[in-house]
């Protein structure tokens, strides 16, 4: 019989490849029994045997299509009510090249359903479980595209600006009952999600491009520091620090009776 790990399980959505199954082998190695979600369950399946064969912890899979809301559901209510899950990746997530306008609307809507909604909704389930029991880690997959407006597909830039967003208000929420947030903002990172979108890595210059398991030891070296946002190749934290204190710096002024004198209409 298998005893629970007392480090809990980790749920990894998109586990299957790239950076998602990279947090499966670092977790497991770390003592976490783990649940793997994903479509692909001829992947998931190997994986699972991967792990459990070298790390010796338990390892379940869940085949979900995160995109279909009674799938969502169903996961996310096993993830409000399994007391043993002390750890949510929330990974998952697809991209679009193009442009807004050009693009296909069932595909746009697929990708915010992915991207956005999903972790949104497994996010709450995690909160509620991990506030009951006073600890726990969710770990949201942003992009460094949320801090690069322009570069990339819009909408994709758009749903990695709301899991910052998401990840920094929930960490203001939840750490007063010991509930550890971090959104990782990986740069361009070697896996498929570039041949999915129907995009190629070769194009982009090398050194530009890490790997996946690079990305991952460093965003949970982040973590292990009490980083609550991590990007994984900036090489001077001060830099996102400064950009935390300018914002910081306009608190005071962003709700004012009055508005600013430049947008005063002249008696
Ligand atoms: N690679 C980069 O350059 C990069 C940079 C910044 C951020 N990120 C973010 O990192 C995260 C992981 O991406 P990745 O680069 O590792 O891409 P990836 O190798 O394509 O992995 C994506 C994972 O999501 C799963 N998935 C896709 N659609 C799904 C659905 N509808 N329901 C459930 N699972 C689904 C895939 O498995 P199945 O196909 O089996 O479902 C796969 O396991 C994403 O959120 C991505 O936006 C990546």
């Amino acid at each position: 019989m298998h005893v629970a790990t007392p480090e809990g399980t980790a749920l990894i959505t998109g586990a299957s490849s790239g950076i998602g199954a990279v947090y499966a082998d670092r977790l497991a190695a770390r003592g976490h029994d783990l649940i793997l979600v994903a479509r692909d369950r001829t992947r998931l399946e190997a994986q699972a045997q991967r792990l459990q064969d070298s790390h010796h912890v338990k390892v379940q899979i869940q085949v979900a299509d995160l995109t279909n809301g009674q799938a969502l559901d169903a996961l996310a209510e096993h993830l409000r009510g399994d007391t043993t899950i002390s750890v949510l990746v929330n990974n998952a997530g697809v991209a679009m090249q193009g442009s807004l306008a050009g693009s296909d609307p069932a595909a746009l809507l697929q990708m915010v359903a992915l991207n956005v909604t999903a972790p949104t909704r497994l996010a709450q389930a995690a909160a509620a479980n991990f506030t009951a029991a006073g600890r726990g880690a969710i770990i949201n997959l942003g992009s460094v595209v949320a801090l690069a407006p322009g570069l990339f597909n819009v909408a994709y830039t758009a749903s990695k600006g709301y899991i910052l967003s998401l990840s920094e208000a929930l960490q203001a929420e939840l750490a007063p009952a010991g509930v550890r947030v971090q959104a990782v903002l990986p740069g361009i990172t070697r896996t498929e999600i570039w041949e999915r979108s129907g995009a190629g890595l070769d194009q982009l210059p090398a050194h530009m491009v890490m790997e996946a398991e690079a990305m991952v030891d460093a965003a949970l070296r982040g973590f292990d520091q009490g980083e609550t946002v991590t990007l994984p190749s900036l090489p001077d934290a001060e830099d996102w620090n400064r950009l935390l204190a300018a914002r910081a710096a306009l608190g005071p002024n962003l709700s004012l009776s009055q508005p600013a004198p430049r947008y005063r209409t002249e008696a």
